[in-house]
């Protein structure tokens, strides 16, 4: 829309919250949501006065600038180490799509982009059942390939897609990770490149889900027991 005006909605805070991180406490300023045009004080109040998923947060595990700051180390570290070929980033959909969209920006080098997904979880357990369900556009064959994927929990994704990458001859293969749950390792498996290392609590948030929500949190949490264990 060139030479048009573009009106900036305003914006308005629910109001901060303070939620307890590891290591001391730290002040949410996250909660901003756009203001929805044409409503009244009434409906406003109504708006303010909803559910946040800050709420569902027992504490914050890795707060927004952690992760601005270290998805910044990682790119820089990629593009050093790709200086001589271009990486072909596949990642696998769709924990990992905050990451990937911070990360091949923060990656100052000519690189490529393919998007896979499986599905391996039922619930937040770990079945081991994992199939494709929607495939790579482009061959992989002779590519320097960089998988890149929210977290390693058990591993048993990774494994299988790694198997099936592996099989059509890329030049390389390597792994980036977000998160990395070391404690919960079911396979031998390791990336090349991790954001955080974390215990083993729920993590949400950054694309990490708990039944499809919590995606558009924008740091990583520990949910509540009660959410995903309700009494
Ligand atoms: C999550 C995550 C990894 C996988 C890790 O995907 O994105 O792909 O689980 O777990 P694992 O190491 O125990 O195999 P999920 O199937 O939940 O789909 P999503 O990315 O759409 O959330």
């Amino acid at each position: 829309m060139s030479g048009s005006n573009t009106e900036i909605p305003a914006f308005y805070t629910s109001g901060s919250n303070r939620l307890p991180i590891e290591g001391g406490c730290v002040k949410q300023t996250h909660a901003i949501f756009p203001k929805p045009s044409g409503l009244g004080n009434k409906e406003d109040n109504r708006h303010m006065q909803r559910h946040s998923m800050h709420d569902d947060v027992e504490r914050v595990l890795i707060t927004q600038e952690q992760i601005q700051l270290r998805v910044q180390e990682l790119g820089a570290q990629i593009a050093d180490d790709y200086a001589d070929g271009a990486p072909h980033m596949i990642t696998i959909l769709k924990g990992s799509i905050p990451f990937i969209a911070d990360l091949m920006r923060a990656a100052d080098c000519p690189l490529s982009l393919d998007v896979m997904a499986v599905a391996s979880y039922a619930g937040h357990q770990s079945s081991g059942e994992v199939r494709v369900t929607k495939d790579l556009d482009e061959s992989i064959e002779g590519r320097h390939v960089l998988v890149v994927e929210d977290i390693i929990d058990t591993g048993l994704t990774l494994a299988y897609v790694m198997r099936i990458l592996a099989n059509r001859a890329p030049a390389s293969i390597r792994i980036a990770t977000f998160l990395d749950k070391p404690s919960r390792r079911k396979t031998q498996i390791k990336a090349d490149y991790v954001g955080f290392t974390i215990p083993d609590a729920f993590a949400i948030g950054y694309g990490l889900d708990w039944n499809q929500r919590y995606r558009n949190l924008p740091y990583i949490g520990a949910l509540k027991r009660e959410i995903y264990e309700p009494t």
